[in-house]
């Protein structure tokens, strides 16, 4: 399927779907602290999500069994929730999730740090955060796709980090993944031309050592090959003629 192009309508619901997840996010922040679970955090973001009247859109997804990937340390992302794993002072965590409203969705990641953590720690999730930042300054209409990624990759690995490569963001809409795919480092050419109305979410994935990662035995968890800690940010935009719109951020 080609890229889509949102009608003003579908932005609208767009925007509803990205405003609620937002707050879920915002809620799910409060509750990080060393001795909770991750199959707590998991519950209450599903209780959330239910409540503002959508569905938790990972829950059942290719056969995932939570509604909030919950990533800790080493974890890039996939993490599956848990009873008996607790976060620990100095951890650092990345919640992903996503919602769908009236059938169009919104994905959004954080990452936090549990109780008080390591400067390098922190450093990683500040740069990674800001690489978003960096990336969606050239989320605009008539600029290239790949613009983005190299601005993310020129952000993360100057800092001394490297951004996954097995894994990009996408388009959004209707369905969670969509086309583009959206590389965070440079790819060969220059990528589809941005138009105004294309709904993307982009998600920089940051290594604090290497870029290679495995996958666990779960078929899911995805953690890096050396074991350094890894940290994700991710929003859904709205491309304009003028300054993008996050819209999963409040
Ligand atoms: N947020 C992830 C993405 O951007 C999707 C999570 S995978 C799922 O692709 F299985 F949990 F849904
Ligand atoms: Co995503």
């Amino acid at each position: 399927m080609a890229v889509t192009i949102k009608s003003e309508r579908e932005i609208e619901l767009m925007r509803e779907a990205g405003k609620i997840l937002a707050d879920v996010h915002n809620q799910l922040g409060e509750l990080i602290a060393p001795g909770i679970t991750t199959l707590e955090i998991d519950r209450k973001g599903e209780e959330l999500i239910r409540k503002a009247g959508c569905i938790p859109s990972f829950k059942g997804y290719e056969g995932y069994p939570a509604s909030i990937c919950v990533s800790v340390n080493d974890e890039v992302v996939h993490g599956i929730p848990s009873k008996k794993h607790r976060l620990f002072e100095g951890d650092i965590v990345s919640l992903d999730a996503g919602v769908i409203y009236k059938d169009y969705q919104s994905d959004a990641a954080r990452t936090y740090g549990v109780g008080k953590i390591s400067p390098e720690s922190q450093k990683l999730i500040d740069v990674t955060k800001e690489s978003f930042f960096r990336g969606i300054e050239f989320a605009r209409a008539g600029n290239h796709l790949h613009d983005i990624s190299v601005a993310i990759q020129k952000h993360v690995e100057s800092n001394g980090f490297s951004v996954v490569r097995d894994l990009v963001g996408h388009g959004i809409g209707k369905d969670m993944h969509e086309e583009p795919q959206i590389p965070n480092y440079k790819p060969i050419g220059r990528g589809i031309r941005l138009c105004a109305g294309m709904t993307l979410a982009i998600e920089p994935m940051v290594n604090a050592g290497g870029y290679e990662i495995w996958i666990l035995e779960d078929d899911w968890t995805v953690v890096t090959r050396d074991g350094s800690n890894s940290a994700h940010y991710e929003n859904t935009i709205l491309v304009t003629d003028g300054d993008p719109e996050i819209l999963s951020l409040i």
